[in-house]
């Protein structure tokens, strides 16, 4: 059985295109079965404590060490234990919502989720996949001014989540009715 795993990282409840797309994804792909809305619950930014830790030997970690990195190990456990990640993105001026970027900021730890050796960066994160559900008001997703999803497939595919597709949304405040038209389509072709 899959495991799937939802973040939704949207700042509004209501009306929210991107919690409607995932709302939709999951009756066609199966429920989640952890849900995390960063949107609702902001996650702490990674401070100045928490760099020192992620850096440290594990061997020489302070309690203060421990306590800062915690947050990141349940973040991390999360998407180990899920084989699918759902992640909404809304576009928020050309790149991702600061509650999702704390969020990557978390989730990236030298020698737990990725590692360099003299190859380049290696992703410790294995046999994922992800599903990206973006919504745009008017940039074109997948355009040079779109950062948010180019972003989030780098920083997957950086800590080994080299699978994922893109829902979209694009621009449905100048398409209007066919913006969101063309993500059901796209919902319906994903694999059930
Ligand atoms: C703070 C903020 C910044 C936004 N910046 C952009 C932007 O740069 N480009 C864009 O196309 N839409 C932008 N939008 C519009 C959102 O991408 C759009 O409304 C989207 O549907 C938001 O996702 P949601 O409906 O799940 O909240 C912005 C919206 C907000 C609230």
């Amino acid at each position: 059985m899959t495991r799937i795993l939802r973040i939704d990282s949207s700042a509004q409840a209501e009306g929210s295109i991107t919690r409607t797309m995932l709302d939709r994804i999951e009756a066609r792909v199966g429920q989640a079965d952890l849900r995390r809305d960063l949107g609702e619950d902001a996650l702490p930014q990674i401070d100045r404590c928490w760099v020192a830790a992620s850096r440290a030997p594990e061997a020489e970690r302070t309690a203060d060490h421990r306590a800062a990195l915690a947050l990141s190990d349940a973040l991390i456990a999360e998407i180990e234990a899920a084989d699918l990640l759902l992640i909404g993105v809304p576009i928020y001026n050309f790149g991702v919502p600061g509650a999702l970027k704390i969020w990557v900021d978390l989730i990236c730890r030298p020698g737990v989720t990725f590692r360099y050796d003299v190859a380049g960066p290696e992703g410790l994160l294995r046999g994922k996949s992800a599903i990206l559900a973006v919504a745009s008001g008017g940039t074109e997703v997948g355009s040079e001014a779109d950062f948010a999803t180019a972003y989030m497939r780098h920083v997957l595919a950086f800590v080994g989540i080299t699978d994922t597709t893109v829902v979209a949304t694009d621009r449905h405040m100048a398409r209007g009715d066919d913006a969101p038209r063309e993500a059901r389509m796209q919902i319906a072709a994903l694999a059930a």
